[in-house]
């Protein structure tokens, strides 16, 4: 079944194509991952085999039913539930929950009907043990669903053999890694591989309308394909990410062809298994340092979600010569670019200080809207005076020390307000797009408008 048409090299990494073998992956600048790919003939659409056209105005229009997950963070990520025949990547880092998250999925959507959990990763006894440790509803009993059918094969012949007899209403592949076709002759986990067992899913899903969710664990090196090799043949891509050490997991989407990109949920990994964090700026925010210094919270927006996160700034006299920038959770140029401003903009000395900015919780604050919570949480280390814990900034800061409009800045605010913060500093071009002002004022929330940095850290008591 293989035909060696022309081989091309394949980074195992990020998927980069290449004609030559190189040293060096010029897509993600990685050493050794390129590896040879032969490409096998027919694997172009598998969904479009052999079917005749039709007339737009007769295909079915109506929307999909989409499944619930059983989670709410979940089926906001997905777009509003599980689409029938979708083919959905999860990747992440090993340890992550992967595994986990996708059993808890399983255990639900097996109350609706069979459900199909194939692992290579692990036993079906390993797979057992942990669905035992996830806090199940004692009712009905037995706790674990009797539809929830566990399959310990890597083999993609039996794996598909057993699909067409289970009929199941969704599959789970932990992980695709460890899948392979016995007809090609490359190791299982080589993107020839990886690619191969995908198409086949993806060609599963669409005839037979079943949606699979295919695990994928990311590499380093070059010997197994990461995920990311299969970026373009799956409908939706999740990454699963977090710090190993921490609780929280962030589930975010990042090709989605069901739904918004933008979009997160939040996880906290518990004794018990994954819970949804239903009110996440709350929880970022329970363990803000006391005395203020150095410490803002910024109103950020994921997706159409609004998310508060603490922005902490160090700043210390510089030891070595050449003082330092070190941001984590942030941008690092960003860090360098505010400082600059700060310098020359607001009259602050950081020429000889270190500066250090890190988002708590290990989150990330992407946003150009919340460089103005740095700039304020640098002066106020600086000048080791406290921000008052009830205000929040934001805004982007510019080259000129002006401070531009946010954007969403009504959903920032509501959700400020919403959580107790009362002294609210956003750029003054955000202001006439507030519309609840008189309401948000009854609450004894302030409203300042800052049109450049000095005012913010006027605004601020600095
Ligand atoms: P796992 O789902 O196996 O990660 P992945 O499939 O992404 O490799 O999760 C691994 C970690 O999660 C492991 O260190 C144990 C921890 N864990 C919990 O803390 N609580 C739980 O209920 C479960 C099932 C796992
Ligand atoms: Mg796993």
């Amino acid at each position: 079944m293989l035909s060696k048409d022309r081989s091309t090299f394949v980074c195992s990494s990020c998927g980069y194509e290449s004609p030559r073998w190189l040293g060096r992956c010029p897509g993600c600048g990685e050493w050794n991952t390129l590896v040879e790919d032969v490409e096998t003939r027919g694997t172009g659409n598998p969904t479009s085999g052999g079917r005749p056209p039709v007339s737009i105005s007769s295909v079915d229009a109506s929307p999909e039913d989409r499944l619930p997950t059983g989670s709410p963070e979940f089926d906001r990520v997905l777009g509003g539930g599980i689409v029938p025949g979708s083919l959905v990547l999860v990747g992440g880092d090993p340890g992550i929950g992967k595994s986990t998250l996708l059993l808890q999925v399983s255990i639900r959507a097996a109350a609706g009907g069979r459900v199909l959990y194939v692992t290579g990763e692990e036993s079906a006894t390993q797979v057992r043990m942990r669905a035992d440790r996830l806090g199940l509803p004692a009712r009905p009993s037995p706790a674990l669903p009797p539809d929830l059918f566990v399959m310990a094969d890597t083999d993609i012949t039996r794996i598909e053999a057993q699909i067409s007899e289970t009929d199941p209403v969704l599959v789970v592949v932990d992980s695709i890694q460890t899948v392979f076709d016995p007809g090609l002759s490359s190791a299982p986990g080589s993107v020839a591989q990886v690619r191969q067992c995908a198409a086949a899913f993806l060609r599963l899903s669409k005839e037979r309308g079943i949606p699979v969710f295919l695990i994928g664990h990311v590499t380093k090196g070059g010997d197994i394909a990461g995920p990311r090799v299969l970026e373009h043949v799956v409908d939706t891509v999740l990454y699963f990410e977090g710090e190993r050490y921490q609780a929280y997991r962030i589930l975010r989407a990042v090709k989605n062809r069901f739904g918004s990109t933008n979009e997160i949920g939040i996880f906290e990994m518990r004794g018990d298994g994954l819970k949804d964090v239903a009110n996440p700026s709350g929880v970022f925010l329970e363990e803000r340092s006391r005395d203020g210094i150095g410490s803002v919270v910024a109103p950020c927006v994921e997706g159409t979600r609004p998310l508060l996160v603490e922005v902490q700034a160090l700043v210390t006299p510089a030891v070595f010569g050449v003082a330092r920038r070190t941001a984590i959770g942030v941008d690092h140029n960003r860090v360098c670019l505010i400082a600059a401003v700060l310098e020359k903009r607001a009259g602050l000395n950081l020429a000889s200080q270190d500066i250090y900015v890190k988002v708590a919780g290990g989150l990330e604050a992407v946003e150009p809207a919340a460089d103005l919570a740095v700039a304020v949480a640098v002066a106020s280390s600086l000048r080791n005076r406290p921000v008052p814990g009830d205000a929040v900034m934001m805004g982007e800061v510019g080259l000129g020390g002006e401070v531009r409009a946010a954007g969403k800045a009504g959903l920032r605010v509501s959700e400020a307000v919403r959580l107790g913060f009362r002294r609210i500093v956003l750029p003054a071009g955000d202001l006439p797009s507030i519309e609840d002002v008189a309401s948000l004022e009854k609450h004894g929330a302030v409203l300042a408008g800052a049109r450049t940095v000095a005012e913010a850290l006027d605004a601020a008591g600095l």
